[in-house]
């Protein structure tokens, strides 16, 4: 059956950082609503929230202490309803980030919770261990164990993937799967057109006694809270049960270490039953030239380009419509991250996002943007830890800051920069976010150039929305070398993508003479295409 999302083209919006209106230094909904006519001339058609709910921003808003209000910096339930008619009359759809692993601790559940051991909420969390002992060796991602101490002195400890501040909710408790569902229904009614459903595939955890194998504590345990198999049980009562009263409703996963087979389970009608599942298994990186003297955490790495077409070529061919994207709010913006130059900027966007599936375009992606120079990272002690060892071994702090300001998932979060004033027109006060990047190019000045990123960008999202584009069959073309050639087709149509990052220049045969986008230089003639380094080119 044909959905809306069929042709969906998503924009994610980080609203703290997109357009402030009310001049606190903190992007908000208003500001969003100035900028859709922006967003209807870049030509998507869906937009992606990141968290907007009452938080105490221990991490940006995925720490929901009230599913059900806005929180005040960004916004008011009137002004998230004014957003919502305007976007729905640009015929745009909106999808909200959707929280259901953990809650902040300051949410009232985990508050009742820590107050007494018969607190009707204890069992919405998962408590453990007794007489002070955690009952495993399990690491947070955030760092440290994630037991932290019951703050009730019981003797106990709670469960945090995540910050400390975001403990885990249970998921075995069936109170706590309708609950959730109750905060779904709640914006759906409203007309939310679907959720990006946050961190899912952890939802689910192994027995609690036993240790990770090994001598390490704390230990990063992913196989005892990744992709468990009753996520796909508690995830499938989940979507179908918003299916069958929101028929419409577009259901985003991201399972960050999803390989194809979970993948297609998450997609799977009997499995999670989702739409689409964002990955973080595309990028793989090429470690060998990684300094051995100090931490690799924010070390910078070239792609390993080989295995990243190895990635790509068996998700186009293994899943049904993968999902297509650069960068997000947790990885460093491409421009900083891969691309060597603007022209492989714009090369990645043509690889990503001419191919078969759904395409997530991080704001601020169209201009080219790179991640901002973050001066200080407060209260980061990963940062502080991996500063320290970086000059232990030889490195200036700049150099060290330089580094991790490249690799930061904090540095990609940088003000949308919508002109040449002082605060780039996202604000007139100083942002919330401290960092410039002069590189890169505001979207006023970009406005007016044929050749800019922006309107590069405006033509291939519309061209992403041909029927060959959005339908089309895909089969890689293997041309020797740094390059990355591929075909779609359909019916009697058919366009190949064409992309040359390697040092000399490639030749290619082909039948195709209509020229629909290029970067840089290129001859075509006589059924034989040459395409000099850094340049790329579609042809129908
Ligand atoms: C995934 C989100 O994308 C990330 O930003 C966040 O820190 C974790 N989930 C926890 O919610």
């Amino acid at each position: 059956m044909k959905k809306w999302y069929d042709n969906a083209v998503i924009y994610q919006i980080y609203p703290k950082s997109f357009q402030d209106s009310n001049q606190d230094g903190v992007g908000d909904l208003q500001g969003i609503i100035k900028r859709l006519p922006y967003l209807k001339k870049l030509g998507v058609n869906t937009l992606w929230l990141n968290p907007i709910y009452v938080s105490p921003q221990v991490d940006n808003g995925y720490d929901v202490a009230n599913y059900y209000a806005i929180d005040p910096q960004m916004g008011s339930m009137a002004d998230f309803e004014a957003l919502l008619k305007e976007a729905h009359k640009f015929d745009m759809h909106l999808l909200m980030d959707f929280v259901l692993n953990h809650t902040s601790d300051q949410h009232p559940w985990f508050q009742d919770a820590i107050k007494s051991k018969d607190s009707i909420y204890r069992d919405y969390y998962i408590f453990a261990g007794e007489n002070g002992k955690r009952p495993n060796n399990w690491a947070s991602f955030f760092g440290g164990s994630v037991w932290e101490k019951d703050p009730l002195n019981t003797g106990e400890y709670y469960f945090h993937l995540f910050d400390k501040h975001m403990p885990d909710l249970n998921w075995k408790n069936p109170e706590v799967r309708h609950a959730m569902l109750d905060i779904a229904r709640f914006w759906l009614d409203k007309g939310v057109d679907g959720l990006r459903i946050d961190a899912f595939i952890h939802v689910a955890k192994a027995d609690l006694y036993q240790n990770f194998p090994g001598n390490i504590d704390p230990v990063v345990a992913e196989p005892f809270y990744a992709n468990r198999p009753q996520v796909l049980e508690w995830m499938n009562e989940f979507s179908h049960t918003l299916k069958a009263e929101y028929p419409d409703v577009y259901l985003l996963g991201e399972a960050s270490s999803a390989d194809v087979t979970l993948a297609n389970d998450y997609l799977d009608p009997n499995g999670a039953a989702l739409d689409s599942v964002i990955t973080f298994r595309y990028f793989t990186e090429d470690l060998s030239k990684l300094n051995p003297n100090f931490s690799d955490q924010y070390q910078p790495r070239d792609l390993d380009f080989e295995a990243f077409k190895q990635n790509q070529v068996v998700w186009q061919q293994t899943v049904d419509k993968p999902n297509l994207y650069l960068n997000n709010h947790d990885l460093p913006r491409i421009a900083t991250r891969f691309a060597k130059n603007d022209n492989q900027a714009k090369m990645y966007a043509l690889l990503m996002h001419l191919q078969k599936g759904t395409s997530v375009i991080y704001y601020g992606e169209e201009l080219g943007l790179r991640n901002i120079n973050i001066p200080e990272y407060e209260g980061d002690e990963s940062v502080d830890r991996f500063v320290k060892e970086a000059t232990e071994a030889g490195l200036t702090k700049d150099e060290a800051m330089d580094m991790v300001n490249q690799m930061h998932r904090l540095a990609s979060r940088g003000p949308m920069l919508w002109d040449d004033s002082p605060y780039g027109g996202f604000s007139n006060v100083e942002p919330w976010i401290k960092g410039i990047n002069e590189q890169n190019v505001s979207a006023q000045d970009q406005e007016d150039d044929p050749n800019s990123f922006l309107n590069f960008y405006r033509k291939l999202i519309s061209l992403k929305q041909t029927e060959l584009f959005a339908k089309g069959a895909y089969r890689m073309l293997n041309i020797p070398g740094k390059t990355y050639v591929y075909e779609r087709h359909l019916d009697d149509q058919s366009a190949i993508v064409a992309l040359n990052f390697d040092h000399h220049s490639i030749e290619i045969d082909t039948d195709k003479t209509d020229v629909l986008m290029v970067v840089g230089d290129y001859e075509l003639h006589d059924g034989k295409l040459l395409l000099e380094p850094d340049s790329g080119i579609v042809l129908k």
